[in-house]
């Protein structure tokens, strides 16, 4: 059902109308409990959504919308594997992934199987007994692999960095832009070096072309073909066309259909992470994450985070205009994770048109941005404190202090809490007049610049704080998105496990990497494309 067409969706106009012209500051004189009542913790995850233009009225339309739009269906529908992605017929059970108990299905049979083996690989690795084509042990680890097979292990395995166990290194190439992978080749040494082929598809262009690449490098360096088995991995759905480039069968890790892309880290794709930390951390990341499906499948909604989280984002996009979300994590080990959230948001919630097919004239998927702090102080703060876009953020806090440098952690801390403030509470006219009016400028001057120094605070954002960047945290942290981009494409109508958009690229690029080649353009094409290829040929 399109969100509109709910019945609690009149009263949430007026509520917005209503909310409108009360201030966050307003809402939390009314309240002294605020943070309170609009808080939900789990253990190890606290999530502070106070600081958002909603009231407990709010919350309760919310719930009814979602409640309408079947969103209590639609989370059992995911869990039991129900075919959820409909334009593809399938399932997405990225759930079954992290799936602990007794009585298995075949998926989660399938998971804990293939992380039998993964860890069989790891051990070998961990040991030195996985040898390259001169007996040397493998002391560097490639991954090969882009989008799902790449921005998720790649942000874990950092944001674990403080957890690693691996004297080797874990490095990672996505991009087709060959200085990508020729920059990372050229320090490392081809007889201890192991690459990972990650693609679900095994089609992938990008992953394809620089796996070819690869081998050439070590056949360059002497490896024979017949040595090659020992310096690649796959992990794939499509295990004859990892067959037929020459990857051993022994060395192939099984995917499926049912993990789509995006939601693959917790699959054999996670190989680098658990290369990296080693497989018990790899095991707590799946034990976080299902700690957070647990809570999504089974918490009412008005205490489920990721409904709430999804409730706030709904909420601003439809009636208060915004049209993007900032990720601001306090954590240098996290600088990644809002290219991983690009993908998994934008990529499920990027539609305009519904689950049965029908256009969408309202607003869906939010760009996705962000960086990690205290780094964006410093550069696009600015627009958020004084800017005209209405943009809610996530702060993202960590307790224990992620290095030895206990006071650099305080002041860390300290920036990430007050910038949540200063969105709030902002800067009057009054307060920037004696301000300035302390440094003795003249009257004059001081109501020049007064209106410039106006931060209109008001801005809403929530606040997360995990206990520790501990493998456990952080898989809570990851589902916990998930989740939001699940109950959000629900409450959009949309299919959120889809991602046609992105094939029309891929089919177009062929022909124009031909036209490359050959140097010739193809008169049917716009004049732009042509005349782009003509000065590039
Ligand atoms: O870019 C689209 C996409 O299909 C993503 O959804 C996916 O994660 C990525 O390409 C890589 O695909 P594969 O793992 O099949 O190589």
């Amino acid at each position: 059902m399109k969100p509109f067409n709910a019945k609690s969706y009149p009263a949430l106009r007026e509520n917005h109308e209503e909310l409108k012209t009360y201030s966050l500051r307003r809402l939390f004189e009314e309240d002294t409990l605020r943070a309170n009542h609009f808080s939900v913790e789990l253990d190890g995850m606290y999530f502070d959504y106070s600081k958002n233009h909603l009231s407990a009225k709010t919350l309760k339309l919310l719930d009814d919308l979602a409640n309408e739009c079947g969103l209590p269906k639609a989370i059992q529908h995911l869990f039991s594997g129900e075919h959820v992605n409909n334009t593809e017929n399938r399932p997405a059970l990225h759930t079954s992934l992290r799936h602990r108990g007794e009585k298995l299905t075949d998926q989660q049979q399938a998971a804990i199987d293939t992380q039998k083996q993964m860890r069989r690989y790891v051990d070998r690795i961990h040991a030195n007994e996985w040898l390259g084509y001169t007996n040397k042990p493998i002391s560097t680890v490639v991954n090969i692999g882009i989008g799902g097979s790449d921005l998720g292990p790649r942000m874990v395995t950092q944001a674990l960095s403080g957890s690693k166990i691996w004297a080797g290194e874990v490095l990672f190439v996505a991009n087709i832009d060959g200085a990508d992978i020729s920059d990372t080749l050229r320090d490392l040494d081809p007889e201890t070096t192991l690459f990972i082929t990650a693609s679900k598809s095994f089609t992938t262009a990008e992953t394809l072309t620089n796996t070819l690449t690869a081998k050439q490098w070590l056949i360059q360096a002497g490896c024979k073909e017949t040595e090659l088995a020992h310096h690649f991995i796959a992990i794939t759905t499509n295990i004859d066309a990892a067959k037929a480039i020459g990857v051993d069968e022994d060395n192939i890790l099984p995917l499926w259909d049912w993990v789509g892309g995006r939601y693959s880290l917790w699959s054999a794709i996670g190989l680098p992470i658990a290369i990296s930390t080693g497989m018990d951390n790899f095991e707590d990341l799946l034990a976080g994450a299902n700690m957070m499906d647990e809570h999504y499948k089974n918490a009412d909604l008005s205490e489920n985070m990721p409904a709430i989280a999804a409730f706030c984002s709904f909420w601003y996009s439809q009636f208060w205009k915004s049209q993007s979300h900032a990720v601001l994590p306090y954590a240098q080990r996290l600088c990644r994770l809002p290219a991983y959230l690009q993908q998994l948001d934008m990529e499920s919630l990027g539609k305009s048109i519904t689950k049965e097919g029908e256009t969408i004239d309202y607003h869906t998927g939010n760009i996705i941005w962000g960086t990690e702090g205290s780094n964006g102080q410093h550069s696009f703060h600015q627009l958020l404190h004084q800017g005209t876009h209405v943009i809610p953020a996530d702060f993202i806090l960590i307790n224990q202090p992620m290095s030895p440098l206990t006071e650099q952690h305080m002041q860390l801390q300290a920036c990430g809490i007050s910038q949540s403030q200063a969105l709030l509470q902002g800067k009057t006219l009054k307060d920037a007049m004696k301000e300035l009016e302390s440094l003795g400028l003249e009257q004059k001057e001081i109501e020049r610049l007064a209106p410039h120094k106006i931060v209109a605070g008001n801005k809403p954002s929530n606040t997360i704080i995990l206990d520790s960047l501990s493998p456990k945290n952080l898989g809570a942290l990851l589902a916990f998105y998930e989740h939001k981009v699940h109950a959000l494409s629900v409450l959009l109508d949309i299919n959120p496990f889809d991602q046609w958009g992105v094939e029309l690229g891929k089919q177009l690029a062929k022909p124009i990497a031909e036209s490359l080649k050959q140097k010739k353009v193809d008169s049917k094409w716009d004049s732009s494309t042509r005349t782009l290829i003509e000065k590039l040929i």
